[in-house]
């Protein structure tokens, strides 16, 4: 395990998945993390994210500098060297001379780290502090025009730092660094594979549900599917695969599930019609938070009726109690949730957040260390088609945080016939690769004046969000051609009656979120 130390930035995860992309399993924790915990955990080596604050501010985050002398290799990146920097003796001050952006670096001596790169490129920057005089023990790599020392080594301890960002695609040469911190500097082997981590994930469930029954909710997407298809591959028929019709999913997607899935995999699937039961909850509430509280904990309510169920039926066999419960719970929605990083809560994801304090399932979360494209790779290789691993994202609380202000049957409908249109078209321009995904947003409590026909209209905008992303920490949108948002605003002005107005979100991720709500 690498650890990735996590100084408050949104770099940690971006970080901890390039070292998974090198083939090393990577976890992140938070910098108050003791040197004695870290010692613990014995990781292969630490790497130390960038972060916003300045080493030399009184109560900037800290890291506890015994865990240098561990032995154990540490990389340094941004925020992160400078830290290492003043932890070892060394000297970080505000020059006045800030880099942010793409920057020209000049490499004098690769040393181990800047090994094979080409001695003059460009590499992405953002510091305002600067480091000043190398730790003794350092040998000082490479310098900009403005910064002397961006990059140092000590061999001896395996210690290094870059002042630059290796873990954004804007650094051509990043990825580079790490394997040859990784590899050359760490001395670790790579053996985080689909293959290896589908191998351990079977023993880890089949420990943990033994012979006992197990359920699983199945929402259409990739998550649920490949956790599901995972704990099949475990413990094959005590699983039984329940499909949740909240009455929130989009157009045709109860009936994929139903046929795409059960086709390729054979799973046992009972669907439970609780569309009713989601409104009811629903009804009156227009706070995002309070809209996604009430629809996670409808959802364990109804898993446990159907579990009741499902056992009434089974009793004739042993009657014993399903305990089990499957979620596709990924790695960024537990560090988004707080768990684990200390990071702020900036929304309660349904499958996190918002379970009920007397929930009465045990979970099995097979992809709770998982990022999403590492998800997609087990499908593939669990055997699952393209139509389930490749599909975009769509979030369990579903049209539900679409919808701004109360959720009803009709604003259901309205919303679902301008889903559908816009993922039409957005499917036959081939955008689909492109996108990472494209929320449709109704504005139900907003109304416009506008003119069709003859006659004056006031109906609601619509919202087009359309994404770029790699993992959905950040993103940025997608600059979709104007004849295709022309066609998907003309087709849905004329085909959903109640909408007289198309708007397309120009926000990347941050400041806003992807979803709405
Ligand atoms: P945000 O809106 O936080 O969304 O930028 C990031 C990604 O997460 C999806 N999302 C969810 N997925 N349960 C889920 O399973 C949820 O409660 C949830 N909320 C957001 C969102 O669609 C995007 O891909």
């Amino acid at each position: 395990t690498v650890l990735v130390v996590d100084f408050g930035a949104q770099y940690a995860q971006l970080i901890a998945r390039r070292v998974r992309e090198a083939g090393i399993y990577s976890e992140i924790v938070p910098h108050t993390v003791s040197a004695a915990e870290i010692a613990a955990r014995e990781p292969a080596a630490v790497i130390l994210s960038g972060g916003p604050a300045s080493v030399n501010e009184p109560g900037a985050p800290a890291f506890d500098v015994e865990a240098f002398a561990l032995g154990i290799p540490v990389l340094g990146i941004c925020y992160g060297f400078q830290c290492m920097t003043t932890s070892l003796g060394g000297e970080v001050a505000r020059t006045g001379k800030r880099e942010y952006g793409s920057t020209h670096m000049d490499i004098a001596r690769g040393g181990t780290l800047l090994d094979d790169q080409p001695h003059a490129q460009t590499v992405w920057m953002s510091h305002g502090d600067s480091v000043t005089r190398a730790p003794e023990g350092f040998e000082v790599l490479a310098s900009t025009r403005d910064v002397p020392i961006v990059a140092f080594e000590d061999r001896e301890r395996r210690l290094a730092g870059v002042q630059w960002h290796p873990e954004v695609k804007h650094s051509p040469y990043g990825q580079e660094v790490l394997k040859n911190f990784l590899y050359n500097i760490a001395g670790i082997t790579p053996d985080w594979t689909s293959e290896n981590v589908i191998a351990q994930q079977v023993e880890r469930i089949r420990a943990q549900i033994g012979d006992k029954k197990v359920i699983c909710g199945l929402s259409g997407g990739v998550d649920s599917a490949v956790a599901a298809a995972l704990v099949h591959k475990a413990v094959g028929d005590q699983l039984t695969c329940v499909f949740v019709d909240h009455g929130l999913l989009r157009a045709d997607e109860r009936r994929q599930v139903e046929q795409d899935y059960v086709a390729s995999t054979g799973v046992r699937l009972v669907t439970v019609d609780a569309a009713d039961r989601f409104l009811g909850q629903l009804a009156g509430l227009t706070d995002p938070e309070a809209k996604r509280k009430a629809i996670g904990h409808e959802f364990i309510r109804t898993f446990e009726q159907a579990a009741a169920d499902l056992v009434a039926e089974a009793a004739s066999e042993d009657g014993e109690p399903i305990r089990f419960l499957v979620q596709g719970t990924l790695y960024p929605d537990v560090v988004e949730s707080g768990g684990g990083t200390g990071t702020a809560n900036i929304k309660s994801h349904h499958n996190v957040g918002g379970l009920p304090e007397d929930i009465e399932f045990e979970l099995v979360e097979p992809l709770r260390t998982l990022f999403k494209d590492e998800v997609r790779a087990i499908g593939r290789e669990l055997g699952l088609p393209e139509v389930i691993v490749g599909r975009q994202p769509f979030p369990g609380p579903g049209l539900g945080i679409r919808i701004i202000g109360e959720v009803t049957a009709e604003r259901l409908e309205i919303l679902r016939r301008a889903d559908r249109i816009a993922r039409e078209e957005l499917s036959r321009a081939g955008l689909d690769e492109e996108i990472w995904q494209c929320p449709v947003v109704l504005l139900a409590d907003v109304r416009s004046v506008g003119v069709q026909g003859d006659g004056r209209t006031y109906g609601h905008p619509i919202v087009l969000r359309p994404v770029s992303s790699e993992d959905a920490m950040t993103a940025d949108w997608t600059r979709v051609p104007y004849d295709v948002l022309s066609h998907i605003s003309n087709r849905i002005t004329n085909e959903v009656d109640e909408v007289n107005r198309v708007v397309l979100d120009i926000t990347s991720k941050p400041p806003g979120t992807i979803e709405w709500e």
